[in-house]
């Protein structure tokens, strides 16, 4: 089992709130462990016997929520959840910081999605068990950025030397922001496509000073994927934004920009995709969405195992 140090802010417990927290190294020697977990299951499935994970969350959510709990089962595991954030005391007033203390005495994990920045750090202050941030409104999603980033590692084998395209929704998309700053640490260049209003936040941009990177109008799509080696693609966060923005006619990802795009681009998106791609790039062995989707079991059973053996 390895242990990743992460850094214990809360209650002296190793949670994971956000991307930051993860060195290079820590990042390297997690991967490493996942494609042990991913090509010997047979030796976890007793793993997490007698442990529950207790999912909280308060926003919708496919992936993570049943990604977690899948792979808390296939270790032998145990879950409790609340799927509805308003079906729990929260909705007669109770705090975050009691939800955490509680919970925490009938779980031995908990991993929380929440609409509000840095929520999951306000039950991490009262828990008694790891928390795992699954999405705290546009700011992180660790797990997400774990998982994209094994699943590159799986097709091209390192990071170092690749262009990474990022285009859509790169304001209000919490998955992008997690796996750019872990892309970041990394020898690789960006290039940001998005339109107007929604560009990359200053803050990130700024944190990149070690990375080259280029911004494109979407009009410039298929010229600036002529380089990448993965393409990111992220759906507009309507959740997040005002209605009146909400209205913009979004950009659109359609087979005729891949045309002269690398042979071996990886198409990534966190799902779920709406109306930002043409489904028909489905069909495209550039097409690893739902390949990425499937890695999150994986990422999650041994991000659980880490937590839980610490
Ligand atoms: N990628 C992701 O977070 O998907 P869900 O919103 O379905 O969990």
């Amino acid at each position: 089992m390895i242990n990743l140090n992460l850094p214990k802010s809360f209650n002296n417990l190793p949670h994971v709130l956000s991307i930051d927290q993860f060195s290079k190294d820590n990042i390297n020697s997690f991967l490493d462990f996942v494609s042990h977990v991913e090509h010997n299951q047979h030796l976890f499935l007793d793993s997490l016997k007698g442990k529950i994970l207790a999912t909280l969350f308060f926003e919708a959510s496919t992936r993570t929520r049943l990604s977690f709990e899948s792979a808390m089962f296939k270790t032998g595991g145990q879950v409790i959840t609340v799927e509805d954030g308003n079906s729990s005391s929260i909705k007669k007033g109770e705090s975050l910081e009691d939800m955490g203390k509680v919970v925490s005495q009938y779980a031995d994990i908990i991993v929380v999605r929440h609409p509000e920045v840095l929520s999951c750090n306000k039950i991490a202050e009262t828990a008694e068990v790891p928390v795992v941030n699954a999405g705290d409104g546009g700011h992180e999603h660790p797990t997400q950025a774990l998982l994209d980033l094994y699943t590159i590692k799986k097709e091209k084998n390192n990071f170092d030397g690749l262009k990474i395209g990022f285009f859509g929704d790169l304001k209000y998309a919490r998955s992008a922001n997690s796996t750019i700053k872990a892309l970041a640490k990394y020898n690789t260049t960006f290039s940001f496509i998005s339109q107007e209003g929604f560009e990359l936040s200053d803050e990130l941009t700024l944190s990149l000073q070690e990375n080259e990177y280029a911004i494109h109008d979407p009009s410039k799509l298929e010229e600036a994927l002529k380089e990448c080696d993965v393409l990111y693609v992220t759906r507009l966060q309507k959740e997040r934004i005002l209605a009146q923005k909400r209205s913009t006619e979004f950009s659109f990802l359609t087979k005729s920009h891949l045309k002269h795009s690398k042979s071996d681009l990886m198409i990534l998106h966190p799902l779920p995709r709406v109306d930002e791609m043409d489904k028909d790039i489905d069909n495209d062995p550039k097409a690893f969405y739902f390949k990425q989707a499937k890695n999150g079991v994986y990422v999650r059973m041994a991000l659980l195992n880490v937590l839980l053996a610490s």
